[in-house]
């Protein structure tokens, strides 16, 4: 095996392991975190499905956003899509036979690479040009939106500019998922210097998506302002932690 082979098989299954293990962590932090208050954003949905519905707009169209900032929400949205239909068009990497559906959108996939950027330039010029946002905006900010980039542009150089060769690239990640290094069968990863510039960023990004902002991605599920029915006057609202600190103090009274 290359050392080229080796070193991002290597680094694949670190990243995501990382990715997956950190991930998981803080999504069960945050479900356990308490929400001892009904602090839904008003108006607000008074049934559960109600806040099904609301969930599925902030996720889709990002509707809250659009309430707040125009420009933010169509650069945001641009992105956020495109990057949607660019990760889909990736699944024909990573399955054998490629799904239906999957090779039906792959030129959309293609071209969304262009909403994507567009999306992060904006973002970027938003960061730069206006005042209240450049004033708090941290180096990390700036720092993943040109990592998003320059992901966005070493890949959309393989697709538009300098080709690859795919069918290697595919044989070498499924080789990845199956452990095919055991049996001494695995397609050695093509030696392409775009290629290796994005998976690199790739892999940085895994890395670094538990520890990052990127986090509001599962976050958003979280957040009692949006997940919470607006019915403190039907019900009593009581996080579990203390509707077991209620139970115990009736427990001992009753004894
Ligand atoms: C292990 C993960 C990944 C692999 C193996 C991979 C591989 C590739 C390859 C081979 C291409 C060229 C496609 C072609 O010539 O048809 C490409 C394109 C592209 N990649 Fe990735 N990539 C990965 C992850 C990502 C991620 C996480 C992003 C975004 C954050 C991304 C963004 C893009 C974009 C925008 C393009 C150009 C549009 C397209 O062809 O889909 N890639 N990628």
């Amino acid at each position: 095996m290359s050392t080229l082979t080796a070193t991002f098989a290597f680094l694949f299954y670190i990243a995501t392991a990382i990715l997956v293990i950190f991930v998981a962590r803080k999504v069960r932090i945050y479900a356990k975190t308490p929400a001892p208050l009904k602090i839904p954003t008003t108006p607000a949905p008074t049934t559960r499905s109600g806040v099904v519905f609301r969930m599925v707009k902030e996720v889709t169209i990002f509707e809250s956003l659009f309430k707040s900032s125009k420009w933010t929400w169509l650069f945001g949205w641009l992105f956020h899509f495109g990057l949607l239909l660019v990760l889909l068009r990736h699944l024909r990497y990573f399955t054998e036979p490629v799904w239906g559906w999957v090779a039906f959108i792959q030129p959309f996939g293609k071209y969304a690479a262009f909403m994507m950027l567009i999306g992060l330039a904006g973002l970027l010029a938003r960061r730069i040009l206006v005042d209240r946002v450049r004033y708090i905006s941290a180096p990390s900010d700036h720092l993943m939106l040109l990592l998003l980039i320059a992901i966005g542009a070493s890949g959309a150089l393989m697709t538009f500019v300098e080709h690859i060769d795919i069918v290697a690239l595919k044989s070498f990640l499924l080789g990845l998922m199956t452990f095919a290094w055991a049996s001494n069968s695995l397609t050695p990863m093509p030696n392409d210097i775009i290629l290796i510039v994005h998976l690199s960023l790739v892999i940085l990004l895994m890395i670094i998506f538990p520890f990052s902002k990127l986090l509001h991605a599962p976050g958003v599920f979280f957040s009692p302002s949006r997940n919470q029915v607006d019915n403190p006057r039907e019900r009593r609202h009581i996080a579990d932690w203390a509707t077991k600190l209620d139970n115990t103090k009736s427990s001992t009274r009753a004894s």
